[in-house]
């Protein structure tokens, strides 16, 4: 089976739901084994990747990021749409929108970050980051967003923290300084790694609740994946919508580079 397009799902969104003919499939990398659900949406075929986990048993500091996506690239996957959810620090960002992530600040602190250790022959490499998440399948996404008549926003800021606790207000107070929109767990390194790998990546994230020191009331897993529920229909088929529109050519800087150890 080729696949070229994946879909990795975060916290509340553990199947692909809306996929034909679903399969599961492990793979087996230099990093550890993979497993994730190969299927048919409208006659394409896509990845479908649960970063948690189906059972959600893998906390955000534990997911083999560096798997993952070396599993992704292994099978021949081009283009990486990923959700998460996000806690808000913009009062115009409320719970319930949907954001086009288009930078991140990385303020984890202990997980493998790249491909380049500079222990074997692909020696020492420094990856560029203007443009962190690939122009062309962002587009698409507020075009899908668009037609589908919904309220979301066309960039932001993500904030990666190293969880698994959330944040306090005076960290979330710092980051707001700092030109962060929205806050969370799991983006960084999923989407440095992309890039290492020569992937196409975007991000699609939820708001689930006001961040620390903004909400009203203590922050607690079960709002997260209630808000998650409510709008996972939506979330699923845009991002299967977005990526079985995309052109076959990528149109991007994503690939071209000529370090890619992984191999494109
Ligand atoms: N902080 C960190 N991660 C999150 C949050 C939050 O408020 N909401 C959902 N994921």
């Amino acid at each position: 089976m080729k696949i070229e397009l994946a879909i990795i799902g975060g916290t509340g969104f553990y199947y692909p739901g809306i996929m034909d003919n679903s399969e599961e499939f492990t793979v087996k990398t230099a990093f550890g084994e993979t497993q994730f659900i190969g299927g048919t949406y409208q006659g394409l075929n896509i990845a479908f990747l649960a970063r948690h986990g189906q059972e959600h048993a893998v906390p955000p500091h534990r997911i083999n990021y560096r798997a993952n996506i070396a599993a992704l690239q292994k099978i021949g996957v081009q283009r990486v749409l990923a959700a998460t959810a996000v806690g808000t620090l913009k009062e115009q960002l409320p719970p319930g929108t949907l954001v086009i992530i288009d930078q991140f600040i990385d303020f984890t602190k202990n997980r493998p970050q790249t491909f380049y250790d500079g222990d074997d022959e692909k020696g020492v490499v420094h990856t560029d980051f203007s443009e962190p998440y690939c122009p062309q399948i962002r587009e698409r996404l507020k075009t899908t967003l668009n037609n589908k008549g919904s309220f979301f926003a066309e960039k932001g800021t993500y904030i990666c923290t190293e969880g698994p606790r959330y944040e306090t207000p005076a960290e979330i107070k710092a980051f707001a300084l700092w030109g962060a929109d929205v806050v969370g767990m799991t983006n960084v390194p999923e989407v440095t790694l992309a890039r290492e790998a020569g992937l196409c990546y975007a991000n699609l994230s939820l708001v689930t609740n006001f961040a620390a020191g903004i909400s009203p009331r203590p922050l607690n897993h079960q709002e997260v994946v209630e808000m998650m529920e409510d709008k996972l229909d939506l979330i699923r088929e845009v991002c299967m919508d977005t990526l079985i529109s995309l052109p076959p050519e990528r149109k991007c800087h994503c690939w071209q580079k000529e370090n890619f150890p992984l191999g494109q």
